[in-house]
């Protein structure tokens, strides 16, 4: 077999979610190669690790947002539970060593207090958070059937920084002050969620890849826990805006809600020496405010799209009761 040390292959469906731009600071210097493609497409798959000579499988790929999970529950069903298990045994198949599988923070439910070990139950409410669990207990009973011992999974916190599509919380709040319209704030904004800069959700998983244990599970999380109000003001206070009817609506809640997520990360400190480089989340807000503030041309690709009009329409105006 061939081997391509240091060759990373991006393969996207390129969905409504995916766009190649998201990829543009990367060098192009022969070591970074995309290609449109499905994780469900096993020829396809077995073509590319067999040619290539892939040694390892990081699955970032999934459908990720909980509002839209609420009306399409097969499609997440679909990607992250098939899509996944296909994934996984095509790999096994043809020989990779290696398989991350990125999970989420959200399988273990909601929390009043404490925060989930890897080893806390699962208990995940939404059909986002559903298909993501399922995915993980696939995956590793599949792994056990085959006698595969590669698979590690991690389950990260809310991701936030740049490139991230304007329908997740703080692009949309971003984008929307930035063009003087409200951040459109579910139910009361208590909730809270545990916040991790990108790049240190990316440090985390590359640890996770080179030195995680085989069959292990590892938390990765900001220690950033906020409820959304406060997130709102820090992006206001950054941004020179206050808090007040011109720029905050409060909109009907989301259903099902999840009131708190919380994950202990310890393990992955201890283990594997991680922990994030971007300690407060003001610094990573800052970052990743200059960064909208500098590129609207990407933003503006979805947000002026009709798909994208079409969602706020359907989404905040009939379903959350946002008035413009
Ligand atoms: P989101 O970015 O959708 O991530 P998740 O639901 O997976 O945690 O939402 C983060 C939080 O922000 C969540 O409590 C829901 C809330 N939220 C709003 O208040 N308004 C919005 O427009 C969106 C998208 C989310």
């Amino acid at each position: 077999m061939q081997r391509n040390p240091g060759k990373i292959f991006c393969i996207d469906a390129l969905t409504y979610a995916g766009n190649t731009e998201n990829l543009a600071d990367i060098p192009r210097d022969g070591r970074y190669i995309f290609v449109k493609g499905l994780i469900q497409d096993a020829g396809f798959v077995r073509d590319m690790i067999k040619n290539h000579g892939l040694d390892a499988v990081v699955n970032f790929a999934a459908e990720t947002h909980v509002d839209r999970s609420l009306k399409d529950s097969v499609l997440f069903e679909n990607t992250n539970v098939k899509g996944a298990l296909s994934l996984l045994e095509t790999s096994i198949n043809s020989g990779v060593r290696r398989f991350v599988q990125i999970s989420t923070d959200e399988v273990y439910g909601s929390l009043e207090k404490g925060s989930a070990t890897e080893s806390a139950a699962l208990n995940p409410t939404s059909s986002y958070a559903k298909s993501k669990a399922d995915a993980d207990v696939r995956l590793q009973a599949l792994a056990k059937n085959l006698g595969y011992e590669g698979l590690v999974i991690t389950r990260s916190s809310n991701n936030y920084g740049p490139y991230q599509h304007p329908e997740k919380f703080i692009p949309i709040s971003l984008t929307n002050l930035l063009q003087g319209k409200r951040v459109p704030v579910y139910g009361s904004g208590k909730n809270i969620r545990d916040w991790i800069y990108v790049l240190d959700n990316c440090d985390g998983i590359e640890s996770v890849l080179e030195n995680g244990r085989n069959g292990e599970i590892y938390n990765i999380g900001g220690g950033n826990e906020y409820k959304n109000t406060a997130i709102v003001l820090q992006i206001l206070s950054i941004i020179g805006k206050q808090w007040g009817k011109d720029t905050v609506q409060l909109v009907k809640d989301r259903s099902g809600h999840d009131f708190r997520y919380s994950i202990d990360c310890s393990k992955i400190k201890k283990e594997l020496g991680w922990s994030p480089k971007t300690m407060e989340l003001s610094d990573g807000l800052r970052k990743t405010v200059e960064w909208y503030k500098n590129n609207p041309a990407w933003w503006k690709m979805t947000t002026e799209s009709p798909a994208f009009k079409k969602y706020v329409q359907q989404h905040y105006v009939e379903t959350h009761g946002m008035k413009e």
